[in-house]
């Protein structure tokens, strides 16, 4: 099993860092690419038209690797929501008249499918979970299932739910969306390098992930996946980089009516990212070490003794099988002031997101037993 990789990051040594779901610490090497690519920027005259391209392939190559897919169908982006918008832009309701999100979906992906059934004159269903069920991730799963029928065009999902941690069924969900015709679009921000994905067993049609959380790259860097039933697409933008001539530095006025084929030109504007793409490459090839399966294991090796702590306290955490190791989202005994508890915990240097009476607890490489440990400490006196 995977060590403890704390020595890869620059964290401070006193502070137990339980919120990687909201922004992930740099890698060193990540940070050292970073800095090596501002030097070179002192010197602009060596630079070739190739190295606007390669550093870019490199992170498509790797990205593929992580979730099953040629280097030609990933597509580099600022964002998630301008994923959802390349992708939802392309989608025609036709004859159906219904697009599904979950419950409290990421705002991205939520507002992106709002205005896609705005303006295709068409239903947004919001399935949630049973509200009385204690544990929400089967008859949550069960819902969506039985919700895609042969009247839903679009179906966008988180991989897992970005504040409970619930897993979803991509397998089945994927399967559901094929058998009845609809597209289905994930949001892998939350899991994507954290926990196996792959876009052919999922049957997924477009995967998009912000680059700053599981991916360890640096913010306004996002991945996507945008499979066959978009290669004929209109993208958001006409960038020259995006056409078949773009190597061409010369000929650039010779106007290439084609596209890079596959997902290129989805690609945003200016891809190249000097600065940040040398980070984003070196955060991948370090996850692809790693091996996100590996991590998955560490997470839920780590945070064991917390979900059995909680449950001996009173609190509720989601079952194993629809659980996300890496985020975790439990529910404390109504009696604890979950607030005063957070500013309590900052006090003691743990760091973490707090909702409602739950608490997100998200872990990575760099965390230890003393982290849990700590956080544990802490809840113990507030009883
Ligand atoms: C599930 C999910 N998707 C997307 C994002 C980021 O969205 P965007 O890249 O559009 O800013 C977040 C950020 O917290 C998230 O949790």
């Amino acid at each position: 099993m995977l060590s403890c990789q704390k020595e890869f990051f620059n964290l401070k040594p006193e502070v137990h860092y339980l919120n990687n779901a909201y922004r992930a610490p740099l890698l060193k090497s990540s940070e050292e690419a970073g800095i090596q690519s501002l030097i070179k920027q002192r010197n602009p005259f060596d630079l070739k038209p190739d190295d606007f391209f390669d550093g870019v392939l490199e992170v498509r190559m790797s990205f593929g690797k992580l979730v099953n897919c040629r280097p030609s169908e990933v597509a580099v982006m600022p964002s998630t929501s301008y994923g959802f918008t390349s992708v939802l832009n392309n989608i025609k309701a036709g004859k159906k008249k219904k697009a599904i999100v979950v419950k409290e979906e990421f705002p991205s992906g939520y507002f992106s499918m709002e205005r896609w059934a705005r303006e295709n004159d068409a239903e947004l269903q919001i399935v949630e979970p049973d509200p009385s069920a204690e544990q929400k991730g089967e008859n949550w799963n069960q819902r969506i299932i039985d919700a895609v029928d042969e009247n839903v065009a679009v179906v966008l999902i988180s991989s897992i739910h970005w504040m409970s941690g619930v897993k979803f069924n991509l397998k089945a969900i994927g399967e559901k969306c094929q058998k009845v015709g609809a597209y289905f679009i994930v949001d892998g921000t939350q899991s994507v390098g954290a926990m196996p994905m792959d876009i052919k067993e999922f049957r997924i049609d477009a995967l998009v992930c912000a680059g700053y959380k599981w991916l360890l790259g640096p913010y306004s860097i996002a991945l996507a996946y945008i499979g066959d039933k978009f290669v004929n697409g209109i993208p958001l933008e006409e960038s020259w980089m995006n056409r078949v001539n773009a190597r061409n530095f010369s000929s650039l006025s010779d106007y290439a009516s084609e596209y890079e084929p596959g997902a290129g030109r989805f690609n945003v504007g200016e891809t190249s990212n000097f600065i940040m793409m040398p980070m984003l490459k070196a955060s991948l090839e370090q996850l692809l070490e790693w091996k996100p399966e590996r991590i998955q294991e560490y997470a839920k090796q780590l945070d064991l003794p917390l979900r059995t702590f909680i449950k001996e306290i009173g609190g509720e955490v989601e079952e194993d099988d629809f659980l996300a190791f890496h985020l975790i989202s439990p529910k404390l005994p109504s009696y604890l002031d979950v607030g005063r508890l957070k500013q309590k915990l900052e006090e003691n240097q743990v760091f973490l997101s707090a909702r409602g009476n739950n608490l997100r607890i998200s872990v990575n490489v760099f965390n230890t037993v003393d982290d849990i440990q700590k956080l544990i400490e802490v809840v113990k006196e507030k009883l």
